[in-house]
């Protein structure tokens, strides 16, 4: 029987907005796996999982103009999605002809670029993460740039990106809570997203193997070596946990399968990585697969990624505008 103090907690963590309800305690306790609010959160995260799931991966249609109550209502349902399974997608769309794609002609791509930009603005993402190379609008132009520095990133290459969280050798303080991908231009063929909710791995690690969890909550548990280069780029050493929590008291996640330049904090912990990882294979049900189109893009609270491989054409050349920011969506007045 839940006591009333419970009860109240627990409609503050399921109430669908905003995206940013902060809890009163946090559900995911690296002393203490599986207790506390967990159970509970547990319950009411798999309740209706797959429905869930499909509704996030379904379109919400929106106008370039995003002025119709429409709009409002779709943005609103695209929030739920993201606090609920790490995610929504939308599709812009002609005011006129809602059901009709946008191809090139329909809409120059500096119309589509204004209505992306207010549509960061309507969700309240306004303090970007610049990385390392983002335009004056805060958003990276992710392309394959071939023969220039910017090609010696991944996200800048035609090359398949194994699976991370974005921002992860960022410094504690500055955490990446959303990003956002935003097609102009899909790639001839490849470049599929695959997404899973990290909340769905910290349920799997609990129920399956809880004694993983203190190692991956340890602050060093990874360490990220200085970085610097000729192009002026300048990081220090990093050492930050794999799993925390945010102030708000919801559960993070600091992933990469990358294994060149980093260090784990001990050979129990690279072990840990790695029950991850494969975990993370076999979470396959409840992973979310797109190929996003022109004027498509997902809204994300920083949910575990991977890109296929792509091939562009002259006619197809693949082009996404990436944002990262350090809030959580909402919507603004
Ligand atoms: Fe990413």
């Amino acid at each position: 029987m839940q006591s009333h103090k419970q009860q109240v907690k627990l409609v503050a963590l399921m109430t669908p907005e905003p995206a940013s309800t902060p809890l009163s305690q946090p559900v995911f306790s690296p002393d203490k796996p599986g207790t506390g609010l967990y159970p509970h959160w547990r319950d009411q995260y798999l309740q209706d999982f797959e429905s869930k799931r499909q509704r996030a991966a379904t379109h919400h249609r929106l106008t370039l103009n995003l002025d119709t109550t429409a709009d409002d209502d779709a943005l609103q349902a695209l929030l739920v999605a993201v606090q609920q399974q790490g995610f929504g997608l939308y599709k812009f769309a002609d005011a006129t002809f809602p059901d009709k794609d946008l191809e090139h002609g329909d809409v120059k791509d500096r119309d589509l670029e204004h209505a992306i930009a207010q549509l960061n603005a309507r969700l309240g993402l306004k303090h970007s993460d610049q990385g390392v190379l983002s335009g004056s609008d805060g958003l990276s132009r992710l392309e394959d740039v071939q023969d220039s520095g910017q090609r010696r990133f991944l996200p800048y290459s035609n090359k398949m990106m194994n699976w991370h969280t974005d921002g992860y050798y960022n410094p504690p303080d500055e955490p990446v809570r959303t990003f956002t991908l935003h097609c102009l231009s899909p790639a001839s063929s490849g470049g599929t997203l695959s997404l899973l909710d990290p909340y769905r791995l910290l349920i799997s690690v609990t129920e399956n193997a809880p004694e993983l969890i203190k190692l991956l909550a340890a602050a060093k548990a990874m360490t990220l070596p200085s970085n610097k280069d000729e192009f002026g780029h300048s990081r220090p050493d990093r050492q930050v946990p794999v799993l925390f929590n945010y102030p708000d008291h919801t559960p993070g996640l600091r992933f990469t399968m990358r294994s060149r330049n980093i260090h784990w904090h001990s050979a129990a912990t690279a072990e840990a990585m790695q029950r991850l990882a494969e975990m993370i294979e076999a979470l396959s049900d409840a992973q979310t697969h797109i190929r996003l189109q022109r004027g498509e893009g997902i809204i994300t609270r920083n949910v575990l990624h991977k890109r296929e491989s792509f091939t562009d054409d002259k006619d197809c050349k693949r082009l996404m505008l990436r944002g990262r920011y350090s809030q959580l969506p909402k919507l603004a007045n």
